[in-house]
């Protein structure tokens, strides 16, 4: 009875406690050794550690508008996201440029994001949803005919990569999320990262303006990754699920988030958690390639990004229904049978309240990304999910 699979999640064991815990008893050699991971990971020279993905974010954008000397002022993002991208574009002071996507690959609509005025806009941020990469070659034409700075938002990708480059490295600049579902985690936390030496040097005024979180914070943020680690146990998560003052799985737009860099114990956490984030990655490689596989030939459910011979480094596996009410009855399906799934996003971001004085175009039409909203749901493919669970999914979605 209680059991409860998660939606997303990062397992954390006593022995990374505990080694998070001996890490901090050196926080500059984690910072250092942190560094060196993330540097060597993306392959990039230079990066810096925040308190989120959506801080980073604002970094970036406040970096690039600085460095452009231009009066362009718009950010294309595509429409259908997490709310936290039209919210670090609003907190940098810039203009929201929504362009269509196209279902079938999460990514935007290149027929569309080809055919813009580009007068106005100083940068493009990717797409990269669920672990799929956007499409890289397509962007960085774009990006070279109208002089367009490209962000790799990575917050959903650490680990995938597109003709064998990391995601988080494309781009001008790039971040990754360290939150709770992320590929690696330290509770919340964000990373950015640029081969840029110009960039560096303005993201490096930007980031010492952030102050660094004290030792009370540390110890909250310590508890919290402690809980987190037992409650998201299959046999403990039913608990936090059942508490809704949490508000898990909640998506809110709030732009005044924040910015802080990340803590010490963070960066010990990330240093001593890193060193899972390969393994992880293969088994939700392994759990999503045998959920696609089954699901593939029901003939009823789309897969975004998985073709028989290239199953991506998903974070959640994304699953298009033919309809809405398709799509319902299969998470209550799953449901009743101890799966969270989610339906991610709860609309477009066009329909987010009280944004209209922060969009640069008053179009109201994103059939792409208002299909994927009725449409999408998500299986958790997260090394909790075991091969039980997983023939749970398949029957419950052949039904
Ligand atoms: C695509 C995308 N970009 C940016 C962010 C912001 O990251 P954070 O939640 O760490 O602020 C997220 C968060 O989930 C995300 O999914």
């Amino acid at each position: 009875m209680f059991y409860l699979i998660p939606p997303a999640g990062f397992p954390i064991t006593s022995g990374d406690i505990l080694k998070i815990m001996i890490a901090r008893l050196h926080p500059t050699a984690s910072l250092n050794d942190f560094s060196t991971i993330i540097k060597k990971h993306a392959r990039v020279k230079y990066c810096f550690f925040v308190n989120s993905g959506r801080c980073a974010q604002t970094l970036i954008l406040t970096a690039l508008k600085a460095l452009s000397k231009t009066d362009k002022n718009e950010v294309i993002i595509p429409a259908y996201t997490c709310y936290s991208v039209p919210a670090s574009v609003a907190r940098a002071g810039l203009k929201i440029r929504i362009v269509d996507i196209d279902p079938h690959t999460l990514d935007y609509n290149y027929a569309l994001l080809k055919d813009i005025d580009f007068t106005k806009v100083l940068a493009v941020n990717a797409s990269n949803l669920f672990g799929l990469v956007s499409n890289w070659t397509e962007l960085r034409v774009i990006a070279q005919k109208h002089r367009l700075y490209l962000i790799d938002d990575a917050a959903q990708t650490l680990g995938s990569f597109y003709n064998r480059e990391p995601s988080g490295k494309m781009g001008d600049a790039g971040f990754y999320s360290l939150d709770r579902g992320k590929n690696l985690t330290t509770f919340s936390g964000g990373i950015l990262m640029t081969d840029n030496d110009s960039l560096e040097k303005q993201l490096s005024i930007e980031h010492d303006r952030l102050k660094m979180p004290g030792l009370l914070f540390e110890a909250g943020v310590m508890t919290k990754i402690i809980i987190y680690g037992l409650m998201l146990r299959p046999r403990l998560y039913w608990l936090p699920q059942a508490l809704p003052f949490l508000g898990l799985g909640q998506t809110v737009y709030d732009e005044n988030f924040p910015m802080t860099r990340l803590s010490r114990i963070q960066l010990c956490a990330g240093k001593v958690l890193y060193r899972k984030v390969a393994a992880y990655n293969e088994i939700r490689t392994e759990n999503a390639r045998r959920l696609a596989e089954a699901l593939s030939r029901n003939g009823r459910f789309y897969i975004p990004g998985y073709t028989t011979d290239n199953c991506p480094t998903y974070l959640r596996l994304p699953i298009l229904a033919e309809n809405k009410t398709a799509r319902n009855l299969a998470v209550k399906e799953l449901r009743k049978n101890k799966i969270s799934t989610s339906v991610m996003y709860p609309g477009i971001i066009r329909n987010i309240p009280g944004l209209d004085s922060r969009l640069s175009s008053a179009e109201k039409n994103f059939p792409g990304a208002s299909s994927v909203v009725d449409r999408l749901f998500t299986l958790p493919v997260h090394p909790y999910v075991t091969k039980r669970d997983i023939d749970i999914m398949i029957s419950c979605l052949n039904v």
